[in-house]
């Protein structure tokens, strides 16, 4: 199995989503699959400016050249694609949501309708057939997640695939000022990880023991309650600071 994990945070490697990619990744190559990771932050890739010339003129090839050009050839070898999108806004980041809307590029102009009787359009290429959503969000609450969901799922439908887990783990703020509270998560990730290379799939206890926050939203408020006083003192010093230059 090869895998493609493309992670969509602005903070790229520094992010608590880059810690549950490379315990998927540390997983999956146990489980003998291969793994490419690529971080969207320290890549230059522009959003789809409509021009459809990849529909029109060159089907399968975008016009636009940039590191997109490295993402393709990824793509079009890859079995699994794990979209590492943390929440931003109720859904993904700007930069991974660019690199989505640059796919249509695997899509020809043509319609059809498929089993359900939705009208689609038919491949110029094959996007990876697997698909898997990995995400964090500063919040507590899973409920955070469900937008990111729905978007990954039909997005996933669309282009052919199909998803076989979203592992979402939210209350990264309070994660950040305590990182040990994520360890048993990150051990059941890559637990995933080496089921998804080995079977196909994350069994249904892993996913189960991944879907249960890492804390509860009590516990949460209280580490949160290290950050909010951070943030207080550091609004006050630059106040001091700016009322010293007037
Ligand atoms: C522009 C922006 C919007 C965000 N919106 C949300 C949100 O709607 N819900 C949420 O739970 N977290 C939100 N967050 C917090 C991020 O999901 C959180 O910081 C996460 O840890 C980022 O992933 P990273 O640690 O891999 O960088 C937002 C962060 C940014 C920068």
């Amino acid at each position: 199995m090869r895998a493609l994990i493309i992670n969509g945070s602005a903070r790229g490697a520094k992010g608590v989503t880059a810690k549950m990619g490379a315990a998927l990744a540390e997983g999956l190559v146990q489980g003998g699959a291969h793994v490419d990771t690529l971080f969207v932050a320290d890549m230059n890739i522009a959003p789809c400016t409509a021009c459809l010339s990849c529909m029109h003129l060159h089907p399968g090839h975008c016009a636009q050249r940039d590191d997109m050009d490295v993402v393709v050839p990824l793509l079009k070898q890859a079995d699994l694609l794990v979209w590492a999108a943390p929440v931003y806004t109720d859904t993904m980041s700007a930069q991974l949501k660019a690199v989505m809307d640059r796919t249509i590029c695997s899509k020809q102009p043509f319609l059809y309708q498929d089993a359900g009787g939705r009208v689609r359009h038919p491949k110029a290429w094959d996007m990876p057939p697997k698909v898997m959503l990995i995400s964090t969000g500063s919040f507590p609450e899973p409920v955070n997640f469900e937008p990111l969901v729905a978007t990954i799922r039909a997005q996933t439908i669309n282009f052919g695939g199909s998803c076989i887990a979203e592992l979402c783990v939210p209350g990264s703020l309070a994660i950040q000022m305590e990182p040990s509270v994520l360890e048993p998560h990150l051990a059941l990730i890559t637990q995933a990880g080496r089921e998804v290379a080995q079977e196909g799939r994350v069994r249904s206890g892993t996913l189960a023991a991944i879907q249960r926050p890492p804390l509860s939203v009590d516990r949460y408020r209280e580490l949160a309650g290290r950050y909010e006083n951070w943030c207080r003192k550091k609004q006050a010093k630059m106040a001091e600071k700016q009322a010293g230059k007037s």
